[in-house]
């Protein structure tokens, strides 16, 4: 048996702290949809791993990732999203970086001793791309691409079409949970029976779940191939994948559509979830909007859950569960995924803090 993490790991700011420093400023994180900077002198700007950033698409085709930061005074550079000239200019003082991150600009500097432009150029966060996805990483010795290679393959060979798809529907919102707790809670089924109403008649008996490095996949088996070894040769139709840390990657309707939950830690108990469907069309028909408006019902049953258990993590009369583990016959039931999860954040800050 199993037991689940310290309840303090869902609710000390020192924890948050370790997490924010050890796992999300070294991970491969998603920062928008590659279709969002296709365009020269286009960007993004967003916070990803406890930084805002601006993913900007240079004159010259390349991508790049900045930290949304002036290097004069610390004024925010850029706002939302749009399409660039030539410079990224200061709303301050005007201090103007050229695509490249370069300081091209400084008002009035040219008297001042000992000023030497080259020293301010903009910080630049690592990038990478994977399925279509434009990744960031905030630590400049990450290898590139170091970790997702696996799950690019996976998600391309479900959905080759993914680099080519475009955004149709955004959801975003703050959740009073760890981060933690909204990841675990994905990462079983065994609550589906009675906190998903809107599921209907859902049927456990061939639901699988399999886990890979630092990724997972869930779904439906389709008759007869339940007897198969369990993995993602065997296994059809299975329909939705976390990635480690904070990513849910997963159908929507058919090959045609998907999914993605990005989860930023603001706090112990905060959690920024930004929902985005794509599609290859760039439509959203009748259809889909039906099953994407069942999906926000269900993850609104999932935010209900997760906000009581970090209201239960406080109390005293919580001593610490046990996680309910099953052979991969009940997979459905079984909560190995979370065990997956938690050994993965134990061997990520647990020999810091003594677990
Ligand atoms: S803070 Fe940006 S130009 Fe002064
Ligand atoms: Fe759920």
């Amino acid at each position: 048996m199993h037991r689940p993490l310290p309840r303090s790991w869902y609710t000390d700011p020192a924890v948050f702290e370790d997490e924010m420093a050890r796992l999300f400023a070294k991970t491969w994180l998603p920062a928008c949809h590659g279709s969002e900077v296709a365009a020269p002198g286009s960007y993004v700007t967003t916070r990803v791993g406890g930084e805002e950033i601006a993913v900007v698409r240079g004159r010259d085709g390349i991508l790049r990732a900045f930290n949304n930061v002036c290097r004069h005074r610390a004024h925010r550079l850029l706002d939302g999203a749009g399409t660039l000239k030539a410079t990224i200019t200061c709303p301050y003082h005007a201090w103007a970086y050229g695509l490249d991150g370069t300081l091209r600009q400084a008002p009035h500097s040219d008297g001042v001793a000992g000023f030497d432009k080259d020293a301010f150029g903009l910080c630049t966060v690592q990038v990478g791309e994977m399925a279509g996805f434009v990744m960031i990483n905030h630590d400049p010795d990450a290898r590139p691409h170091d970790g997702f290679a696996g799950l690019e393959r996976l998600l391309l060979a479900d959905f080759p079409d993914l680099p080519a798809m475009r955004p149709v529907r955004r959801r975003e919102a703050v959740l009073h949970a760890n981060w933690k707790l909204i990841i675990e809670n994905y990462l079983e089924c065994y609550h589906c029976d009675t906190a998903h109403p809107s599921f209907g008649n859902f049927d456990m008996t061939t639901w699988k779940h399999i886990v890979g490095q630092g990724w997972s996949r869930q779904g439906r088996v389709p008759a007869g191939s339940e007897d198969g070894r369990i993995d993602h040769d065997t296994i059809e139709g299975l329909s939705a994948w976390w990635q480690w840390p904070g990513v849910f990657w997963a159908r929507a309707l058919g090959p045609d559509s998907f999914v993605a939950a990005f989860h930023e830690p603001l706090a112990a108990d905060r959690t920024r979830q930004l929902r985005v469907v794509y599609t290859a069309s760039g439509e959203e028909n009748a259809e889909l909007r039906a099953f994407n408006d069942l999906f926000d019902t269900v993850f609104a049953e999932d935010t209900s859950v997760v906000e009581s258990v970090q209201r239960g993590l406080t109390s005293r009369g919580y001593r610490g569960g046990a996680l309910v583990e099953q052979p991969e016959a009940r997979a459905g039931w079984s909560e190995h995924g979370v065990h997956h999860f938690q050994d993965l954040i134990r061997g990520t800050i647990g020999t810091h803090r003594g677990a």
